[in-house]
């Protein structure tokens, strides 16, 4: 891998050169959260030692920085995302809230009746809002499944559209299967319909870039903490006109116009979904996290964990016994898979006294667990810095699996 300089990727983020049990970290659970890098890290000290001062309120210097350097953040994701202009940015806690900031708004214009096309690998987090407005609104939710390879059906999720489809919503990436579903396609065939769009982008971005002009379609969110920057950050965008036309979300100081005994009027976004005050550090560390990423050789990085993951699969179908989920030929670099002799849990506590961490159990996503007829999966989900001594070390743990209970 030439242009990957793997050593110098991996010297940017402190952690990777901890221990674990006496033995060197093996993070092999980015899936669930990433690692942070130094650029990120000293981004937000920075901020508390240097500027720390409440943002949009103040008069003093201190206050003036901090607004311009929240608002840079905001222009600098939305050029890095390549945002339409038609679109606006606005900063929440995660994919979680952006969701229910979306179902709130959009839910506020269904009626009983209305149906929402989702499909089957989705995330608890575009699951569970959208059953809850099944029940306070009785509208009809249409789940679509899968192929053999984990793919999403993609003629029964177009057959799946009626005169009633209100929105479509669906994951960009699973984070169980690591499928990487057609989105701009489905994007614009739900657009000739009128039918609204929010994508889940929760699983893409750590794995490159992500252009929203070729996305297309309404909404799509993401966290900080899953794109190698902070948590209880991450982003909506989404039409301004239409955002503009849904009821506020959280209300309080921030997102008002003027506030009277006899009523308040509210302003427009970003500020009408950001009331109260934001978290203004994390908010920086975004978008050190996409200067960051913006430095990286996608390609070269793409490639290099591809292998990974494929060196990952062949080492333990070799195990034998072993069932891999999701076999999508260009799928994330996600390994999901039950080993017939060890339950999850033990396979991951024993990897654990390896230093290896990974993911057991349903990932948050029970609804496609119940698909498959199974209770829960072990996942290995590798990042760009991620590697060959991490396999080794993955694969040195599940040979232990095997000798254990074998
Ligand atoms: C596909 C997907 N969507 C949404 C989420 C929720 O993200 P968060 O917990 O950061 O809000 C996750 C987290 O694992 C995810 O993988």
């Amino acid at each position: 891998m030439p242009s990957f300089e793997i050593d110098k990727v991996r010297a940017d983020f402190p952690i990777l050169s901890r221990e674990v049990e006496g033995k060197p970290l093996t993070y092999l659970d980015n899936g669930a959260t990433a690692q942070k890098p130094s650029a990120v890290i000293n981004s937000m000290s920075t901020f508390y030692a240097e500027s720390n001062a409440n943002i949009h309120r103040g008069i003093h210097s201190l206050s003036r920085k901090a607004t311009e350097a929240y608002e840079n953040s905001r222009s600098e994701i939305k050029a890095a995302l390549r945002l339409p202009d038609s679109h606006e940015l606005i900063f929440v806690r995660g994919a979680t809230e952006g969701i229910n900031l979306v179902t709130h708004g959009l839910g506020d214009r269904l009626e009983e009746g209305d149906e929402v096309v989702l499909t089957i690998m989705e995330h608890h987090a575009n699951f569970v809002p959208w059953q809850i407005l099944q029940e306070q609104k009785n509208i009809k939710l249409h789940f679509i499944g899968l192929n053999e390879f984990g793919e999403l059906d993609l003629e029964a999720w177009k057959a799946a559209f009626n005169e009633r489809t209100r929105v479509a919503a669906f994951t960009h990436v699973s984070n169980v299967l690591g499928t990487v579903n057609p989105v701009s396609e489905m994007t614009a065939y739900a657009r000739e319909r009128q039918v609204f769009t929010l994508v889940d982008g929760a699983q893409a971005l750590p794995h490159g870039p992500v252009d929203l002009s070729e996305v297309g379609g309404d909404f799509y969110v993401f966290s900080g903490h899953k794109v190698f920057g902070p948590d209880g950050i991450g982003v909506v965008t989404g039409p301004r006109d239409l955002l503009n036309s849904f009821p506020p979300y959280q209300s309080g100081g921030d997102m008002i116009e003027r506030v009277q005994v006899s009523g308040t009027t509210f302003r427009d976004v970003p500020e009408r979904f950001e009331a109260g005050t934001p978290n203004i550090s994390a908010t920086l560390g975004l978008a050190a996290a996409f200067r960051y990423m913006a430095q990286i050789d996608w390609e070269a990085a793409a490639a290099h964990e591809h292998l990974l993951a494929e060196q990952t699969t062949e080492q333990l179908k070799d195990l034998g016994g072993i069932r891999i989920f999701g076999e999508s030929s260009g799928k994330t670099a996600i390994v999901s898979f039950l080993f017939d002799i060890a339950h999850p849990q033990d396979i991951g506590t024993i990897l654990d006294t390896e230093g290896v961490a990974i993911r057991i159990g349903h990932h948050c996503a029970q609804p496609l667990m119940d698909y498959y007829n199974v209770s829960a999966t072990v996942r290995a989900s590798f990042a760009f810095y991620n590697n060959e001594a991490d396999v080794e070390a993955f694969m040195r743990g599940m040979h232990k699996v095997k000798r254990f209970f074998g």
